[in-house]
């Protein structure tokens, strides 16, 4: 569908704000929903109201509160929410958007919201590199302009493995000017959430969780157990993926249909891709369309097995949820999508000295598991340092016995190979799975100055030491990384 420009459509498009305004939209050539009349879709993520009236401006209130969210235990869990609800809700906007986040701490420890995926100014990143924590009762500004289309997220810097499994996490939808007509588009979720029997959070950590991140089989999209997602026979369904979990991988499966890749973490992919099964590692996006079966029935969804080391690969597939295809065939089948924008691809290395970043377990003095960049705990892992604008080679070294998804804030990299093996195509990521005894390389650019993060993204093995920083152009760190 196109998108009017927003003044147009909050005067004009009704059927667009009910879209808009239920997250899980039905837009393009279905009909849109009615509204007030339809139930509700549980799926559905809570829209943040703009509170702004000029037509390229986004301004919300977020406000970090524990709530209640049924987690399956015997009582409801008491949460960390952005807003109110779990998983937090999502923002909506359009490429060249200025965003402004009117930020408030009710929690009653520190926090800070990083803007995972945004390339923007570093003093806006949100994180402990580049700003101190927001105190219980404080609040602070975030303002920038949303450059890239795609799917971003939303989630703490700080004590992010607990911040996070609690249950703060967001996501942005920023379109582009043209996007693909699909009968029907969602923004999901993938999480999974460890409580005990009573509904409570556990505040012991075993060594699986140390080792691998916190996982349970508390499976959910879109914060719901046993989600059922509803499609018309025949329908062209888009799925626009975050797997929000601290450790699981997410292996995704719909039974007896292929999912199309149409985009990942820096958006809309030139050259879309088939899968029988799509592989998202914590902190990854992915951008997924399919055709709904042309008969009524219900489609497992799975995450199937794979081997991220520790013998995860011996895990069963385990349900997600359904595909439940009902209701009337649509009249005609839009076609799927062939192709996507050109991506500009990055020059050869201006600067051929390679940034390293070998990752690697390790244990402390005392004898306590202990995550390593280049042989160091943060905040001791030695900071590298980049030109603004300059191409570099960056090297990923992964020692260990399992895989590491690998984030660099601030920009986007181009993967060239993964074990020596020239990827398939090259796309914008911003996350990327180094596996295990493993190597991965890419090159990266930055285009804006400051000192940015780089780390695992299992949460817990970020807080546990393997975090770092690029320096870019004349940068500080407020965490002093040497
Ligand atoms: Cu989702 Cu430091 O990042
Ligand atoms: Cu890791």
């Amino acid at each position: 569908m196109r998108l009017a420009p927003r003044g147009a459509r909050a005067a004009a498009s009704a059927a667009l704000a009910a879209c808009v305004a239920l997250g899980a939209i039905s837009c393009g050539t279905a009909s849109p929903v009615p509204t007030g009349a339809a139930p509700v879709d549980p799926l559905t993520l809570a829209t943040i109201a703009d509170l702004n009236t000029s037509p390229d401006i986004v301004e919300i209130n977020l406000t970090a509160r524990e709530a209640q969210h049924d987690l399956g235990g015997a009582k409801p869990t008491r949460v960390y929410t952005y807003n109110g609800t779990m998983p937090g809700p999502l923002v909506d906007a359009k490429v060249g958007d200025e965003l402004i986040v009117h930020f408030k701490n009710e929690l009653p420890e520190p926090t800070l919201v990083h803007w995972h995926g945004v390339r923007l100014p570093a003093a806006m990143d949100g994180s402990p590199s580049v700003q101190p924590p927001v105190k219980p009762g404080g609040t602070f500004e975030y303002r920038f302009r949303l450059k890239d289309a795609g799917l971003f997220w939303f989630h703490p810097h700080v004590r992010s493995d607990f911040q996070q499994e609690h249950g703060l996490v967001g996501v942005i939808r920023v379109r582009a000017p043209e996007e693909p007509r699909v009968d029907q588009e969602r923004v999901v979720i993938l999480d999974d959430v460890r409580v005990n029997e009573d509904g409570t959070f556990p505040t012991y950590l075993d060594d699986a969780a140390k080792m691998l991140g916190r996982e349970s089989e508390t499976l959910m999209v879109n914060g719901v157990r046993g989600a059922r997602l509803r499609s018309r026979p025949g329908a062209l369904q888009r799925l626009r993926i975050l797997n929000a979990a601290n450790g699981r991988f997410f292996n995704l499966k719909l039974a007896g249909t292929r999912l199309r890749v149409i985009g990942t973490d820096g958006g809309r992919i030139p050259e879309p891709y088939d899968v029988d099964s799509l592989l998202i590692a914590p902190s990854e996006r992915y951008d997924v369309v399919f055709r709904a079966p042309s008969s009524a029935g219900e489609f497992p969804i799975t995450t199937e097995p794979y081997d991220r080391g520790h013998e995860t690969g011996e895990n069963p597939a385990r349900r997600l949820g359904v595909l439940v295809v009902e209701g009337q065939q649509v009249e005609a089948q839009l076609p799927s999508i062939d192709h996507g924008p050109a991506l500009p691809k990055l020059a050869a290395p201006t600067n051929t000295a390679p940034i390293t970043f070998s990752l690697d377990e390790g244990t402390t003095p005392s004898g306590e598991l202990t995550f390593l960049i280049n042989g160091k705990a943060w905040p001791e892992v030695p900071m590298q340092k980049m030109a603004l604008a300059e191409v570099r080679t960056l090297e990923l070294i992964n020692l260990s016995e399992m895989d590491h998804p690998f984030h660099v804030h601030g920009t986007f990299f181009q993967v060239l190979s993964t074990n020596g093996v020239p990827a398939a195509r090259i796309v914008n990521k911003d996350t990327v799975i180094v596996p295990m005894k493993g190597r991965v390389t890419a090159l990266v650019k930055f285009d804006e100055p400051g000192a940015w993060m780089v780390h695992c993204h299992i949460n817990e093995h970020a807080e546990n030491g393997m975090m770092g920083e690029i320096h870019v152009g004349d940068a500080t760190s407020l965490h002093g990384s040497k």
